[in-house]
């Protein structure tokens, strides 16, 4: 079967470069329904942007390669193209953009976009044999125990990162690029919960409170949610993509100075327990959990200004070194990936001509907050539009 163009992933980026891609696209997807990732998204809403998304958002090895992609399609175009389809959406939080209804309508927005450039598309269906024999790509696909060998002047390679396993995700695009001698940024889980060998937060699962959590010289203000295995919330999250393995990341429990609050209830409520002043500052559970370590007994009105700083000190530099993540089970996304170095930054295609990747599989990386697929869109348009 002779087509123009294969795109591998029936996900974010795959279905937005078919729907620009023009004519002669097969999209195929190893999984029953197409954006099984944006159905799951935003707890069912899909954060599908966001209205600050800038190249400052993201990481990778080089912060310059998104900016052209991100600079032509943008978070305003992926907004219109919403609204056109009459999507009602609301700002949640941080710029973060969510469906009023549901994250399947940006499938179905998606969908209607690949029918209407005449794109077809095959689901449970499964690649191999992938080859290039100067001009063309050539693969078996298998679907319904059939092979069916698609020849294609192009191969657009949008299969995703590694995280989450269990719904379909696999290492099929860093073996494509091997296969063609495209260098790789090693693969890592990002946006991902931290753990800790011992169960020393355990009794202090569920707890939530604000928090600047800062790793690798990047801090984010955000909630910091504790967890039976570990921390998490979205401030530890985005702080998990600049963590490296071995370091220590630096809890600040009080980002709004505590102080000079302390130091006027020490006047106003001097008779009262210092650990009944602080839990109206920080959760009842984690000051019981730091008065393990530090001296909280006696009345506020006992304290001295420099044991108040002290503990102000201690609340804003707290020291820890989570021995792992969770790893790819629960990561939301992958970091790494297709080295930039090898790619075009205007039209994502490689240094092998025809052979395009897109989306999560390349090492560009957003934070948490409807960035990822911000670049999903922008990469997968980019890839679509200079074919
Ligand atoms: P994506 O993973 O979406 O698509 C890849 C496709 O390729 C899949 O359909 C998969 O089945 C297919 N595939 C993989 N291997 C294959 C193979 N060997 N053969 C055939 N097909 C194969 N981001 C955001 O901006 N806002 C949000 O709200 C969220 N929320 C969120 C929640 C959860 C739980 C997760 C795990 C992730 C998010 N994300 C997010 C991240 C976002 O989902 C992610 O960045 C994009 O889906 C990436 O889009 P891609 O199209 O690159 O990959």
């Amino acid at each position: 079967m002779k087509i123009e163009t294969l795109i591998i992933g029936a996900g974010a980026a795959g279905m937005m470069a078919a729907a620009h891609a023009g004519p002669g696209v097969l999209v195929v997807d190893h999984a029953k329904a197409a954006g099984e990732k944006i159905r799951i998204s935003g707890g069912g809403r899909c954060n599908f942007t966001n209205l600050h998304a800038s190249p400052g958002n993201f990481l990778s090895q080089n912060p310059h390669f998104c900016k052209s992609a991100l600079k032509r399609y943008t978070q305003w175009d992926f907004i219109s193209l919403v609204d056109q389809h009459q999507i009602k959406w609301h700002e949640k939080t941080l710029g973060q953009l969510f469906c009023d209804n549901s994250a399947r309508d940006i499938i179905a927005m998606l969908r209607a976009e690949m029918e209407r450039a005449g794109a077809q598309l095959w689901l449970q269906t499964t690649v191999s044999e992938i080859s290039h024999d100067g001009t063309h790509f050539r693969a078996t696909l298998t679907r319904d125990g059939r092979d069916t060998t698609v020849s294609a002047r192009n191969l657009i390679v949008a299969s995703g990162g590694k995280s989450i396993p269990k719904m379909g995700a696999t290492g099929l695009a860093y073996q494509i690029a091997q296969q063609f001698g495209l260098p790789i940024i090693t693969p890592r889980p990002g946006l991902v919960p931290l753990t800790f060998s011992d169960d020393r937060f355990k009794p202090l699962a569920g707890v939530s409170t604000p928090a600047r959590i800062s790793a690798g010289g990047t801090s984010f203000d955000e909630a910091l949610l504790f967890t039976h295995r570990g921390l998490s919330g979205p401030a530890v999250l985005q702080a998990s993509s600049y963590w490296t393995e071995g370091d220590a990341i630096s809890v600040n429990l009080t980002p709004a100075t505590l102080l000079p609050k302390l130091q006027a209830q020490r006047q106003s409520d001097g008779r009262k327990s210092f650990t009944t002043i602080l839990s109206q500052h920080l959760p009842a559970r984690l000051i019981a959990h730091l008065e393990q370590t530090l001296p909280l007994s006696g009345n506020i009105g006992d304290q001295s200004d420099a044991a108040l700083q002290s503990i102000c000190d201690a609340l804003e530099n707290w020291e820890l070194t989570p021995s792992g993540s969770e790893g790819y089970r629960t990561a939301e996304v992958t970091l790494g990936g297709v080295d930039t170095d090898a790619l075009s930054s205007k039209t994502m295609e490689s240094t092998v001509p025809g052979l395009y990747f897109i989306g999560e599989c390349v090492d560009v990386t957003g934070w948490l907050g409807g960035y990822n697929f911000q670049w999903a869109w922008s990469s997968g348009w980019a890839a679509g539009a200079a074919i």
